[in-house]
């Protein structure tokens, strides 16, 4: 197993998605051994010093000897901050970290992802042995240009849902329903989740509902990403707390509470 060094990295590129809301951010390569989708790194540019004292945790998006691309929300303060990076500038980075979405070639598996959440998807689509065999759904609050949607361009089907109005949530869960159950009907159907909380927690309770194999992503705050600081804690199906960063933050539904 690769022993999770801390690196210095140097940026390579920052590329502003639809106005900058939401961004590319491209590190020289880390050199990772290996990494699956789903796994995260922690990531804090050196130019925060003391300022801001916690790394961010961030999905990898894609890795190979190119470099590492993340695709980034601006949230708040570390990330907004994160935006304004330029090639060049350095950030210390620890990773990867984490445990990884499930691959199943022969199974008919549906990606549910929510905003942000569709950057795990990004390596677990280009790197499928089968993507005809997959079935993304892609709910979104901004534009779709605000998203890279080129690595999904292989797959078996690509469905994309633009909520505009909160009278509109409704439609885009009885869509999700509509498409957990067909995959529940399906042999060997796998249903594959990251997205916000809320929006997990219905997944959770649709794949349940219908008995469907699924896994959920969660996007705990993390400060340590190793397991060190309690800061991350999801609740398990037997009501047992666990760090999301080191247990997760891949999750079996069924591994997990309904509050988690
Ligand atoms: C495993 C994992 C993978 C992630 N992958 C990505 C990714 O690929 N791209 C991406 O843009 N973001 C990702 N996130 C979320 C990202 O870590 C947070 O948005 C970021 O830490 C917020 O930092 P900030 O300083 O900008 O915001 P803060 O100033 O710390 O907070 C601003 C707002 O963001 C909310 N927030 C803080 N942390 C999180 C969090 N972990 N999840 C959701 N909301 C949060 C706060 O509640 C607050 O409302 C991931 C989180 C986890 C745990
Ligand atoms: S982030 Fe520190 S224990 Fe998980």
């Amino acid at each position: 197993m690769e022993h999770k060094t801390c690196r210095t990295l140097r940026v390579v590129a920052v590329r502003l998605l639809n106005g900058g809301e939401q961004f590319l951010l491209t590190l020289e390569n880390p050199g990772f051994s290996a990494w699956k989708p789903g796994q995260f790194v922690m990531i804090r540019p050196v130019s925060w010093g003391f300022e801001m004292v916690w790394a961010r945790p961030v999905s990898i998006a894609w890795c190979d000897e190119h470099g590492l691309t993340l695709v980034v929300r601006r949230a708040g303060r570390g990330t907004a901050r994160m935006a304004g990076l330029a090639p060049g500038d350095e950030v210390t980075l620890w990773g990867p970290l984490g445990t990884s979405f499930v691959t199943d070639p022969a199974a008919p598996t549906l990606l549910l992802a929510g905003g942000i959440g569709l950057a795990p998807f990004w390596g677990y689509a280009a790197r499928h042995p089968a993507p005809e065999n997959l079935h993304l759904l892609f709910g979104h609050t901004l534009p779709l240009d605000a998203f890279p949607m080129e690595p999904f361009a292989s797959l078996g089907k690509v469905e994309t849902f633009y909520q505009q109005t909160a009278e509109q949530l409704g439609e885009f869960v009885a869509l999700l329903e509509a498409r957990v159950a067909d995959f529940a009907a399906r042999e060997k159907g796998l249903v594959l989740a990251c997205g916000p909380g809320p929006f997990l927690r219905t997944v959770h309770r649709l794949a349940l509902a219908h008995g469907v194999r699924c896994q959920l992503s969660l996007e705990n705050r993390m400060a340590c990403g190793i397991g060190a600081c309690l800061g991350c804690v999801a609740t398990d199906a037997s009501g047992h707390r666990v760090q999301s960063c080191t247990r997760g933050p891949v999750f079996w539904a069924t591994d997990l509470s309904p509050e988690f």
